[in-house]
């Protein structure tokens, strides 16, 4: 019997998670006017087949502005929902595995290329580009086009979209709504001094700079059921000067913690070009502890988690109550099942896979998937 704390279960609200092992969102840049295409199914369903507790949709645009590119996945029409319907049924036929969404709104860094055709902005007088919407009318990086200003009925619009998404979720029976408030996208650049210089109620002080992003939380909580968690992913410091911090961090999480959030999600970077980030193994984690030691909501921690023992001593050390993966489990989709034989673990795997188990680690499937 293993003792490893990766697999022992865990509850965020009422959705009861079979292990620690969450799948980080991922965009996949393969929608077709915001709808989910067959890449989804085979995306989505290898990953709900790998043995992990949760699967993360990728960054879901509430607006079709909202879109980091024009391949993004949206939620914001009824033809959305239908796609990602027929994605869902497809998947949840063969796996029983949670699964939960990220919604994001791109701000000024929508209007992109897919990383594999260049990234970078795409002009709105250009195919397949558009105008960007920001708290503050500056770039991302020098020479892009700059975002148009929200006022405040744009700023009313995008709450209600997001809103409307958590609402589309739900009838989907989504079990849980992650925000995108990180890696520099619209809420991020609402908490950052570097992306918002607004002179109004939304700008300034640290108390006017979280006002967007909570009402934005407020009005998501309130669309999706009780009881199923809606989650914040945060960008614990910009990596720059006179940015964000790990300090305001922990006052947004607190802030959040006390509007009813169901965890904090600690990532980090991905505001400013100008960011200076120590990439390396577990580099993001002392941000998920220094959220953990000022919040009681569970707190993922992510960020080049790629060995079994490194896992395990990020949870066993306290640091955080769940870790996520991303790119670790898109090179390894069975990362969870080598993660159980090597604690000596059980693991549910489908049942046309229970032939696969080696003959040296006995008993470690669990049987039907689905
Ligand atoms: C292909 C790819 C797509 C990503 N898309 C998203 C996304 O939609 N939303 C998000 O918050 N982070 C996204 N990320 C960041 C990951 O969720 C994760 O935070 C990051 O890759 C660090 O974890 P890792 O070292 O396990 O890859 C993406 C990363 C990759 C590799």
């Amino acid at each position: 019997m293993s003792t490893a704390k990766l697999f022992t279960p865990f509850h965020v609200d009422r959705l009861l998670l079979a292990n620690r092992i969450v799948i980080a969102p991922m965009c996949q840049y393969s929608a077709e006017e915001g709808r989910m295409t067959d890449w989804h199914v085979i995306h989505l369903g290898h990953l709900a087949l790998s043995g992990a507790a949760l699967l993360t949709i990728e960054a879901t645009a509430v607006t079709p502005d909202g879109r980091i590119t024009d391949g993004d996945t949206g939620l914001y029409s009824d033809d959305c929902e239908s796609a990602m319907g027929r994605t869902l049924d497809s998947v949840r036929r063969w796996s029983d595995m949670p699964i939960a969404i990220q919604l994001a709104h791109a701000g000024r860094k929508a209007s992109t290329k897919a990383p594999w055709k260049g990234r970078g902005q795409i002009a709105p007088d250009q195919p397949h580009g558009w105008l960007t919407e920001a708290p503050s009318p500056l770039p991302f990086a020098s020479g892009e086009h700059p975002p148009r200003s929200l006022d405040r009925e744009d700023m009313r619009r995008v709450r209600d979209a997001f809103a409307d998404a958590a609402g589309r979720a739900a009838r989907l029976d989504l079990a849980a709504v992650q925000i995108h408030a990180a890696h520099g996208y619209l809420l991020h650049q609402f908490l950052s001094p570097l992306a918002n210089r607004r002179d109004d109620e939304y700008g300034g002080t640290l108390e006017n700079r979280m006002r967007f992003p909570l009402e934005v939380f407020e009005a998501t909580r309130a669309a999706f059921p009780a009881g199923r968690p809606v989650s914040v992913r945060v960008s614990g410091t910009d990596w720059a000067e006179g940015g964000w911090d790990i300090e305001q961090t922990i006052a947004f999480a607190q802030a959040l913690e006390q509007r009813g959030c169901s965890a904090i999600h600690v990532s980090s970077g991905g505001l400013t070009p100008a960011q200076k980030v120590p990439t390396g193994p577990s580099y993001q984690v002392p941000l998920a502890r220094a959220v953990k030691q000022a919040v009681r909501i569970p707190v993922v921690a992510v960020g080049l988690i790629t060995e079994f023992e490194q896992a395990e001593a990020i949870l066993g050390t306290g640091d955080a109550d769940l870790i996520a993966l991303a790119r670790t489990i898109l090179y390894d989709p069975r990362w969870p099942w080598h993660a159980a034989a090597h604690f000596g673990a059980r693991i549910k795997a489908p049942n046309q896979y229970l032939r696969s188990q080696p003959s040296h680690v006995a008993h470690l499937f669990e049987g039907s998937g689905g």
